[in-house]
């Protein structure tokens, strides 16, 4: 190779730096052309260097000269299109962009939630709107004003939380009737859900605060056939082609009363745990709306009739889910919810 040859080749491959730095977009393909241009193995400039010996003692001068200012001057060209890449992409640099992402966990209903929305979905359709009241109420409204005689026992400091003299947390929902039946003329159809208390132990049936959820129906003419009617037809909706059952029972608010029993889903029938071995699970009580109620709340009770009932969406969620105990629900185990969300 003469040196003429020699410095046409170095002034091409600085002519092609030029080109292949300003092409570059990024890191990656800069270091690329790094490779390529000077790196030690496979760099083009490298290689020509190493070819310097074959030229003449007098020519090797002036071509190391020229290959060592056509190094620098291609490496410079690297350093600062590096530089400007990497300001440009400031989200990037010092990210590992191969760390794993973080775990999102997603939320989702509580179980009685869900029981909840279902129950005002299908008597919604029914054309019951949703009424609330509040969870710190009256002895008035709680009590009184439901045909409870002052001596009943529900009224004990032993069952009930009082606040104070007249003031307790609510031992049910139905002083939702009081307040919906003062405020509005029939004909009336309202679904009440919300939260009670009672000092009860909490065991696998029983906890000191759930949920209930009120139903109230008030119109002329208003029978007991419309009752039975309906939370059976309600139950067939809910449970699917589960059997119901209505068994006499008693309530100061209501005359007649009854409670209605679905078939155990969890045993189907035959006995276990959760329905105390009877075969049945008790979901609500019910009943036609005792006149001194509608007396007490200002509606004419020769005039008009009602029904009422009080369903524990607690006792349906496990009926639902097949859940033993009722704490579960209260638990928040993280693990047992994850398995319920929708
Ligand atoms: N309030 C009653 C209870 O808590 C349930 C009920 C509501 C019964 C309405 C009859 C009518 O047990």
């Amino acid at each position: 190779m003469t040196l003429q040859e020699f410095l046409a080749r170095i002034a091409e491959v600085e002519e092609r730096a030029v080109s292949l730095v300003a092409a570059a977009s990024s890191m990656a393909e800069l270091e690329a052309a790094r490779n390529h241009l000077v790196g030690r193995k496979s760099g083009e400039l490298s290689a020509l260097i190493r070819d310097l010996p074959s030229l003449s003692a007098e020519d090797r001068r002036h071509a190391g000269a020229a290959a060592n200012r056509v190094k620098a001057s291609v490496e410079s060209l690297l350093d600062s299109r590096g530089s400007a890449l990497s300001a440009t992409v400031p989200l990037v640099s010092g990210i590992d962009l191969t760390m794993p992402a973080r775990r999102v966990w997603k939320g989702g209903k509580h179980p009685v939630t869900l029981v909840i929305e279902e129950i005002e979905e299908i008597f919604r359709e029914l054309g019951f709107t949703i009424a609330l009241g509040p969870e710190a109420e009256t002895e008035w409204h709680n009590f009184t004003a439901l045909n409870f005689p002052p001596d009943h026992p529900a009224m004990d400091m032993h069952d009930t939380l009082y606040l104070d003299e007249t003031v307790l947390l609510r031992t049910h929902t139905s002083p939702v009737q009081i307040r919906t039946l003062q405020s509005f003329a029939p004909p009336i159809r309202i679904l009440a859900p919300g939260n009670v208390y009672r000092r009860d132990f909490f065991d696998a049936s029983h906890a000191p605060v759930f949920a209930q959820v009120e139903g109230l129906a008030v119109d002329e003419g208003v029978s007991f056939v419309d009752l039975k009617a309906t939370l059976t037809n309600f139950a067939k909706r809910f449970f699917g082609a589960t059997r119901t059952r209505f068994r006499p029972s008693f309530f100061p608010f209501t005359e007649p009363s009854a409670e209605m029993d679905v078939e155990c889903a969890l045993c189907k029938g035959s006995g276990c745990a959760a329905c105390k071995n009877t075969g049945w699970s008790e979901i609500l009580g019910s009943g036609m709306v005792h006149p001194s109620v509608l007396d007490a709340s200002g509606v004419d009770s020769e005039r008009y009739t009602g029904w009422a009932f009080g369903m524990g969406p607690g006792r349906i969620a496990m009926q639902r889910y097949g859940i033993p105990d009722i704490r579960i629900l209260y638990d928040s185990d993280v693990r047992f919810l994850e398995q319920m969300a929708r």
